[in-house]
């Protein structure tokens, strides 16, 4: 079993450091065997927020933890439009990491982050033809056994966004990026973005999109909250490449809760989705 912590929208500057410790403490308790943050590490992308970002990050670095993490749209400065045309990921390269295109591998996972943010849309993001040709490319040759995951901060796939059935904006050229995501045979694509969690077999959302689970986090410690859906990451345990757990961990307006625990199993076609009945060791230890 391969064990993943995957938080997104961090949103330093407009954090909550209550929050932001107790999810460092969940971590150092849970030790997953890597964590991924999808983006939007900063509320604007200042300097300030960044050094709080990265002695945040230094911290998980120095005890010890694997990290893999894609910038967001708001790791681009909005309003120092020479910077955003200019330089617009030149802080978060500084602060954060200086790859943009970052692959975690080990005996049970292959991960690749890509990079969605742009300068010239505001929120919207894209994924170039050059990406596309990188997820082909990076998983052609991982063996069969291993969990192949995509990591942008874009969903790639429309998806549930408000109370009602309203869907999201996909990623740009969306249908080429879910093209190559399938015949890179990606197992699990996850993203954030929209701050609010949300799990299901891509070939339920789009026609010939392959046989991947789309996973997507809520923000982990930002006060940037909606549909009423408090702080979350999720916890991800991989068991084989057609069996996965996964475990929403929500704030309280205390402490981080396990929640909604489910376990997704692969048909062939489509991922399956049952609550996960057993107790859990994560659901007893969960306080932090
Ligand atoms: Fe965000
Ligand atoms: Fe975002």
């Amino acid at each position: 079993m391969a064990t993943i912590a995957h938080l997104s929208d961090l949103h330093f500057g407009a954090h909550e450091p209550k929050v932001v410790d107790s999810t460092g403490a969940w971590l150092r308790e849970h030790r997953p065997d890597l964590v991924i943050i999808s983006g939007d590490f900063t509320q604007r992308a200042r300097e300030e927020q960044f050094r709080e970002a990265s002695a945040w990050l230094n911290r998980l670095r120095s005890d010890g933890f694997n990290l893999l993490a894609v910038p967001g749209n708001h790791d681009v400065p909005l309003y120092d439009l020479a910077r955003r045309f200019t330089r617009p990921l030149s802080r978060y390269k500084r602060y954060i990491s200086n790859d943009l295109c970052p692959w975690f591998e080990n005996d049970r996972l292959a991960v690749l982050g890509i990079n969605t943010a742009r300068s010239l849309t505001i929120k919207d993001g894209r994924i170039n033809r050059e990406q596309m040709e990188i997820i082909r490319e990076r998983f052609r040759d991982v063996p069969e056994h291993k969990t192949r995951i995509l990591v942008t901060h874009h969903p790639l796939f429309a998806m549930p966004i408000g109370e009602g059935n309203e869907l999201s904006e996909a990623v740009g050229r969306h249908e080429d990026a879910i093209k190559a995501v399938c015949e890179a045979g990606v197992h699990i694509a996850l993203a954030g973005h929209f701050h609010r969690t949300y799990a299901e077999a891509a070939g339920r959302m789009v026609q010939n999109a392959g046989g991947a689970l789309v996973i997507q986090a809520g923000t982990a410690t930002s006060v940037r909250l909606r549909n009423s859906e408090l702080q979350s990451f999720n916890w991800i345990e991989t068991h084989k490449n057609n069996e996965i757990d996964l475990q929403v961990v929500a704030w309280d307006g205390a402490r981080f809760k396990a929640r909604d625990r489910a376990r997704y199993t692969f048909d062939g076609q489509n991922w399956n989705a049952r609550p996960a009945v057993e107790a859990t060791e994560l659901e007893a230890g969960a306080a932090a």
